[in-house]
């Protein structure tokens, strides 16, 4: 298999929403061709259906949430959380309800995203989701931006592992120097280690402008992790920096994913002894404080990648690659499109 046509393995939890984002008005997202809607009923509890009315398939997200309901935007009907239809406005007295019901997803709320399992549901509950223990954690300060590219989710998870590509970044990126020190995994996960030169150490203050001000910036050699936990990633640099990006990807040529940064307040010991409260109020004040660091990482690499996808649509070739981590990424995921 072409690894740039290859599928996703639908059976895994996919982060295809901030909580945040999910408010009154119900949300269509589409995950590897499926249009999927996902919505909170009346107690704010999340659930997905197939984003297709049953009557004409038009896009349910385009309706209202009424009671525990969807209420269709072109005519009306009524679709429960079961995916069932209980109401058609215009319904007369000798006609009875179309009785198939539409397709509903496992759905979960958990660690500031909404997770839909868009493959077989009965897996749902054995399948561990990718972790985020930073999203609630008071020690970290976390800074999140959404994104969509125009390729193939395999160009994007490789330039994630691809630590090569600082010459891209210049001022932008963390690390330099990287050298590979061991390369692992199995069928599920890749796991590169790298030792790297890093300004990146947030034990003072003062450390945090390193971030922003590349004259007083220090170097120091730190370990850098990265690792693809098929089908999300997720990076460390020493121990106050942590990134990860889950992958949602649309099809297989548009790929929408969440980039998540975390800075570590670990070292910060005074601050520990300080109530909850308080704590949570630091969080919440520089929450997204690396953002525009993150959107601007992100512009350059997104243009890299739409190169990449433009070439191989015209010369579908997988072009030669002697990185070691990227060839253990495109057998895995080769093995998982297998397995989905
Ligand atoms: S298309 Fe949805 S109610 Fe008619
Ligand atoms: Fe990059």
């Amino acid at each position: 298999m072409q690894v740039r046509e290859a599928p996703i393995n639908p059976n895994h939890w996919y982060g295809v929403a901030l909580a945040s984002q999910l408010r009154d008005l119900p949300l269509g997202v589409e995950l590897w061709q499926q249009p999927i809607v996902v919505f909170r009923d009346g107690d704010g509890k999340v659930h997905a259906l197939e984003d297709r009315c049953p009557h004409r398939f038009v896009k349910l997200s385009r309706g209202k949430v009424i009671k525990d309901q969807l209420e269709c935007a072109y005519h009306g009907w009524c679709i429960d959380r079961g995916g069932k239809c209980t109401h058609i406005p215009y319904l007369e007295s000798d006609q009875a309800l179309p009785t198939k019901a539409i397709r509903t997803y496992p759905v979960l709320e958990e660690d500031g995203f909404i997770w839909v399992f868009p493959g077989d549901a009965n897996l749902a509950s054995k399948t561990d989701r990718f972790p985020l223990p930073e999203w609630h954690d008071l020690n970290y300060i976390c800074s999140v931006t959404e994104f969509t590219v125009g390729c193939h989710f395999s160009f994007l998870i490789e330039n994630l592992m691809d630590m090569y590509h600082g010459h891209l970044h210049d001022n932008l990126q963390a690390w330099a120097e990287p050298k590979l020190r061991t390369i692992g995994g199995d069928e599920n996960q890749v796991t590169a280690t790298y030792n790297a030169q890093s300004y990146y150490r947030v034990d003072r203050i003062w450390s945090v402008s390193q971030l922003f001000f590349p004259a007083l910036r220090q170097l120091h050699p730190e370990v850098l992790q990265v690792s693809y936990n098929y089908p999300h990633w997720r990076a460390s640099l020493g121990d106050d920096f942590r990134i990860c990006c889950l992958f949602a990807p649309i099809d297989r040529s548009h790929t929408r994913a969440f980039l998540l940064h975390f800075t570590s307040l670990e070292r910060f010991t005074n601050l520990h002894k300080l109530p909850h409260w308080f704590r949570l109020g630091i969080k919440n004040m520089f929450h997204n404080s690396a953002k525009y660091l993150l959107d601007n990482l992100v512009k350059q690499d997104v243009l890299m990648l739409k190169d990449e996808q433009d070439a191989y649509d015209r010369c579908p070739k997988t072009p030669l690659e002697i990185n070691r981590t990227l060839i253990a990424v495109q057998k895995l995921i080769e093995t998982q499109a297998k397995r989905g």
